[in-house]
């Protein structure tokens, strides 16, 4: 399996390291326009692999398509990252650009590739790759709702004060503060976490959960990598070996949760072919209006797309 990661900065590198590291793919590119930036980060992940025991080849390159030809997967994290007093959405126009000739090279080389874009704003940088690559809907799919579940369920792991890995979580919507936590459908390995924790203390876990991202940019100044990097590995991972996971995913809905042309997060089935069945979940009056706020949002920030032009 061969594999192109797109941006090799904090969010490109993390994910590549990850992805090397897990032996998810045996060819690993990672591209950016920074000349050499891309080749240094592959060789010093390549020369992780006598220490950490992996076998996956990284391998740079300076904005050369060509040796991404026949990627299987491609994941693009190319563009800026907020600064704090920044809203992901301030950075539409400079990453609309950047997306659309990065996916127009991408296609060009592997037409076949899935593609998972990260850059933000997201779902709106979703819909620029999608129109970008003219590739079917489950074939161009954005990474947030694998990232803002496990914010959540890292807080909630805090809260309850047990392992991280025994919580279930659910969430739709756009990446951003509109987005739609589900408590419903959150469990604690099987128990639903209404029973385990109370509801004023889990309302402010939804309120640090839904500016989860800000939180890390007023921290360190810019925006973050690790969980960013490795929830876009998840996906791939689940792509590449058809483990048909059940991950919230950013994609163009076309009527599922009565939702036409708008980008946002679902729950889907990721497996070879990308996304094989979107799940529609059946959402209480509460649940839909919430999601109704974060399709508005997204819509507003696609019709601002629209004018600059795609
Ligand atoms: P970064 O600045 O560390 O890395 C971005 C890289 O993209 C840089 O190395 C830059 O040289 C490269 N780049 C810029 N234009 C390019 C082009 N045309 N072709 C190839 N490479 C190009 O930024 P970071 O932290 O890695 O974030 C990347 C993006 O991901 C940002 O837009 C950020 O907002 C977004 N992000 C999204 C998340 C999500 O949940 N969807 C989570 C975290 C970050
Ligand atoms: C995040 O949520 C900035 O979207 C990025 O960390």
């Amino acid at each position: 399996m061969k594999i192109t990661v797109v941006g090799a900065g904090n969010v490109g590198a993390t994910c590549a390291d990850v992805l090397a590291y897990k032996e998810i793919a045996n060819e690993i590119v990672l591209v950016d326009i920074r000349e050499g930036f891309a080749e240094g980060k592959a060789l010093d992940i390549w020369q992780k692999a006598p220490i950490d025991l992996y076998d996956s080849r990284t391998i740079g390159s300076t904005n050369d398509y060509a040796k991404t030809a026949g990627s299987d997967v491609v994941v693009i994290t190319s563009g800026l990252p907020r600064k704090p007093g920044m809203t992901r959405d301030d950075l539409i126009t400079t990453n609309a650009g950047i997306v659309k000739s990065v996916t127009e090279n991408v296609v060009k080389h592997s037409p076949n590739a899935i593609i998972i874009v990260v850059s933000n704003p997201l779902d709106v940088m979703t819909y620029q790759a999608h129109f970008s690559s003219k590739l079917p809907r489950t074939k161009v799919m954005g990474m947030a709702g694998i990232l803002d579940t496990a914010r959540y369920r890292a807080f909630l792991a805090e809260a309850l004060n047990i392992s991280p890995k025994d919580i279930q979580a659910m969430l739709l919507g756009g990446h951003g503060d509109t987005m739609v936590p589900l408590p419903r459908y959150t469990t604690v390995s099987g128990i639903p976490v209404t029973e385990l924790i109370s509801k004023d203390k889990l309302n402010a876990i939804i309120e640090r959960t839904k500016v989860g991202g800000g939180e890390l940019v007023k921290l360190m100044g810019t925006s973050a990598w690790y969980a960013p990097g490795s929830a876009a590995a998840q996906m791939v991972e689940s792509i590449v070996k058809d483990q048909r996971r059940v991950l919230p995913v950013c994609m163009q809905l076309d009527g599922e949760y009565g939702i036409k042309d708008c980008y946002l997060g679902v729950p889907v089935i990721l497996g070879k072919n990308g996304i094989e069945k979107v799940i529609e979940l059946d959402l209480n009056a509460e649940e839909k209006a919430a999601l109704e706020t974060s399709r508005k949002h997204v819509k507003e920030v696609m019709d601002v797309l629209d004018k600059l032009g795609k």
